[in-house]
């Protein structure tokens, strides 16, 4: 049985009480419009947790003013649905007012991390993502979390706001789940017209251009990176936001790859906004 938790009073007081039992707790903090690439981090959270909460919370914080808030997908009976079939505890949902009330004035800023990529074409993004994350934490309790790999800078960062607020909780990066045709799952897919639908994978066949590049020797990040932007500009319908060549662990720009590199890339198809990566390694780990 999933319980449907919404309030944070009984959210807490529902993981505090486990606590006291030494129940592993492990949170899947989500917007909602569940799909199997959440599936896999709730299956992961079993495997390694006693109880699993998954949080649903579209968070306006997050969200730029000229984004897609109102619009965001929140087919909830369906994602209730999910959560039964996967056996999650809680499924824990708050109301805005829940987060947010009145008089709420605290950011939580990750400085360099948040800077560039998603950072620097969503401007306050991630202080939205840092601030909801550190209060689902706090309300949530949870001994592990489990973020997917789809969202990479996003989790660099909240591995990052662990370890400088000591929050104490142990962060399970999980690999992007995707399409047969290799574009990555999201909500947002939703949003894509048939014609869209068909371009969308070009994203990740410009990333594996760029792997395929890096593995046949080029190591000049301005080479790779032109590789990967020749694969779009095979597609007009497709616009390029970044195709960005950088360090995995410092997400900087990498002038020359040498161990291992982390391709990240965001498009645009008509008004829908894609991202994905892909971690290429050339220390044989
Ligand atoms: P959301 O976009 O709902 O994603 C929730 C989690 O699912 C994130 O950790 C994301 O990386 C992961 N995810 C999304 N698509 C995936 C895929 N194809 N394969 C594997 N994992 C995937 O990310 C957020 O929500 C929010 O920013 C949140 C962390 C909940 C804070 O509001």
């Amino acid at each position: 049985m999933t319980r449907v938790i919404r309030s944070v009073r009984t959210m807490t007081a529902w993981s505090l009480a486990l606590h006291r039992e030494g129940v592993v707790i492990g949170v899947v903090p989500t917007m909602g419009a569940l799909h199997d690439g959440h599936r896999s981090l709730i299956r992961r959270a079993r495997l390694s947790c006693d109880a699993v909460v998954v949080s649903l919370f579209v968070n306006p914080s997050q969200f730029g003013p000229g984004e897609d808030f109102s619009r965001y997908p929140r087919p909830t009976r369906a994602d209730a649905a999910l959560c039964r079939e996967e056996g999650v505890d809680v499924l824990f949902m708050p109301s805005r007012e829940a987060v947010y009330p009145q008089g709420f004035q605290t950011t939580v800023t990750v400085r360099e991390l948040a800077r560039r990529w998603e950072g620097a074409k969503r401007p306050g993004h991630f202080d939205g993502v840092a601030t909801v994350v550190t209060k689902l934490f706090g309300l949530v309790r949870p001994h592990v979390a489990f973020f997917g790999q789809k969202d990479f800078q996003q989790s660099v960062l909240v591995r990052r706001l662990v370890e400088d607020l000591n929050l104490g909780v142990r962060i399970v990066v999980c690999p992007t789940v995707r399409e047969r045709d290799g574009l990555a799952l999201s909500s947002r897919n939703r949003y894509l017209t048939p014609v869209q639908r068909r371009s969308a994978p070009v994203l990740h066949e410009a990333l594996q251009a760029g792997r395929t590049a890096i593995l046949r020797g080029i190591r000049f990040g301005s080479q790779i990176g032109r590789a990967m932007r020749g694969v779009i500009e095979t597609d007009p319908k497709v616009t390029v936001d970044y195709l960005a060549v950088c360090d995995p662990d410092t997400l900087e720009p990498l002038p020359r790859v040498t161990k291992s590199a982390m391709l990240l890339g965001a498009v645009r198809l008509g008004r829908v906004r894609l991202i994905d990566n892909l971690l290429v390694r050339l220390d044989g780990r």
